[in-house]
This record gives C-alpha cells, structure tokens and sequence, in this order.
C-alpha cells in the first residue's frame, strides 16, 4: 500500500545516521557514534522512575536494544503471531510454520543500513520487537524459488504479493516508518509498547528525521496506543478489494507524528 502522508514536508536532506546506532552486521552489536542513552538499559534494581497504569514498572523492562542474529527465531515468529490473520489471508493456514521460516531467514538476513530492529527485553526474556524503516530502505526479499519450494504455488503468490504491500510504503528522506511493532501476547498492555515507541522516536531524532508514520488497520486497538503517543490520523484509507484480497483488511488509517 502506498504511504501517502498529509503532514508537512521538511525539506529533502539526506539522513545523517552518524549519530545513530548503525545497523551492524548481525552478530554485532557495536554502535557508531552513540551515546549511552541510546539504548535504555535499566536493571531490576534500579529505582523505577515510571509506572504504568497497569503497575509495570520499566525497570521490569531492562533492555530495549539492537538485534542480533540469533533474535531472528523470536523476531520472525512474534511478527507471524502478531499478524497472524493478515499471514494465514495471504498464505493459508497450513503455511503457517513455512512463513516463519521464510521470516526469520529475512530477520536473519537483515543487512540494509536504513533499517533499525530493536528487541525489548522483560525480566530477562525476550519480549517485544520493533522494525523500523527510513528512506531508502530496499525491502525484505526472498528469491522466488525459495518461496515456491517451502510454500507451494498458491501460497507463493500470496506471500509475493504480501511482499509487494509491504514494499509499497515510499519513505520520504525525513520519516521513520515503522513498520512492525509487536509484543509477545503473554506481556501486553504492561507498558512494552510504548517504551517500543519512545524508542522509535529516539532513534528516528538521532538520525536527523522529523516524522514518525505508521499505518494500521482501523478495527486495531492499538490506535489508542498511538494516540495517546501522539500520533494523528493523517490519511483514511480504503484498500479495496485488493488490499483485502492479499491480507483480509480492507479499511486502514495512516497515522503520524511530528518529532
Ligand atoms: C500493539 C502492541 C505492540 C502494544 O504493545 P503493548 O505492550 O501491549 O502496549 P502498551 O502496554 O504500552 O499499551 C497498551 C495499549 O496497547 C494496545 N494493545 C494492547 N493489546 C493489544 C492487542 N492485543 N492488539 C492490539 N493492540 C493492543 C492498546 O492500544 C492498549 O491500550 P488500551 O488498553 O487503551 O486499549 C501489542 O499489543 C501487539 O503486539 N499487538 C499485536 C500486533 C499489533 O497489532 N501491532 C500493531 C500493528 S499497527
């Protein structure tokens, strides 16, 4: 789908990501140029500093940081879970376990400088995850031919086309579109996603953007989240018959903010 944002342009300035957490290989986790706020690490046993309405304190959630190669099993089987229904429209439900494969191998084989992954961690486990997108970012490919091996004919066109949605989204050169933003349902509405949101901003302001978008399907509560972060519907989008074709959704907001 096509990101077609109302919020005012700022200019056209390529992105200066040298005070940011550079994506590194994976297996890396060396950041270029960042200070130690970069990352919020806090430990069990530091003073709370906020609550959440739920009672989650965020020293309950002691790491937000990089992704590292063998986060991709967990990154690739929270984003099938999450979107689960979306998958299994594209797919179908006996591909189920195939497209977690075919995304952790994506997480795995993640290596496009304009991209950020970042994996939350509550009380030690892994609990959340946030895919963020900038310009120029290529998108996630997988060869056709492994598609079709692992998925078969009907299901490869699906996924072809899911990739093709995803891909759809033009980024301007001052946006941070985040692109997938899940927690595991054992830990939701304890706080995690909005610490995730704070962190997508944080680092979208080290980059030099000024926008945060989004896009959402209009019966997800998670606009609530959104709003309350800040975040204003821009744009009311009607997908038709082929958006819902590919995912099963049809009526979806752009939502953004200014940073
Ligand atoms: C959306 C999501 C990342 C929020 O993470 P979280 O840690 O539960 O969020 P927080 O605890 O900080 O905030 C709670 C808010 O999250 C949203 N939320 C909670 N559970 C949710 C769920 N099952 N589905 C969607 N949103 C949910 C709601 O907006 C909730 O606010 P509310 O109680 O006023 O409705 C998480 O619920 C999730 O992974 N949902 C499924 C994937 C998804 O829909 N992602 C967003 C796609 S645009």
């Amino acid at each position: 789908m096509a990101s077609d944002h109302g919020g005012p342009q700022q200019g056209t300035m390529p992105l200066d990501t040298s005070n940011a957490i550079v994506n590194q290989p994976l297996g890396h986790h060396e950041q270029v140029g960042s200070t130690p706020d970069d990352i919020i690490i806090r430990t069990s046993s530091d003073t709370p500093e906020h609550e959440s309405t739920t009672g989650t304190t965020l020293s309950d959630v002691n790491v937000v940081r990089a992704m590292e190669e063998d986060d991709a099993d967990f990154a690739g089987r929270m984003e099938v879970e999450s979107f689960r229904s979306k998958y299994e429209c594209a797919v179908g439900k006996n591909r189920m376990e195939e497209c977690t494969v075919i995304r952790q191998n994506n997480y795995r084989d993640t290596d496009d400088k304009n991209c950020r992954i970042f994996i939350a961690e509550y009380k030690n486990k892994r609990a959340g995850m946030l895919f963020l997108k900038f310009h120029g970012y290529k998108g996630r490919s997988s060869s056709t031919c492994d598609l079709y091996d692992r998925l078969g004919c009907r299901s490869t066109h699906g996924m072809l086309w899911y990739i093709c949605l995803e891909n759809a989204a033009s980024i301007d050169p001052v946006e941070c579109y985040i692109e997938c933003i899940c927690v595991d349902k054992e830990h939701r509405g304890k706080g995690i996603g909005k610490i995730l949101m704070e962190r997508a901003e944080q680092e979208a302001k080290a980059i030099g953007c000024s926008k945060m978008t989004l896009h959402v399907a209009q019966s997800n509560r998670a606009i609530s989240l959104y709003q309350r972060q800040g975040y204003h519907i821009a744009k009311d989008i009607d997908g038709c018959c082929c958006v819902w074709c590919i995912v099963g959704i049809r009526k979806w907001y752009t939502m953004s903010k200014m940073i």
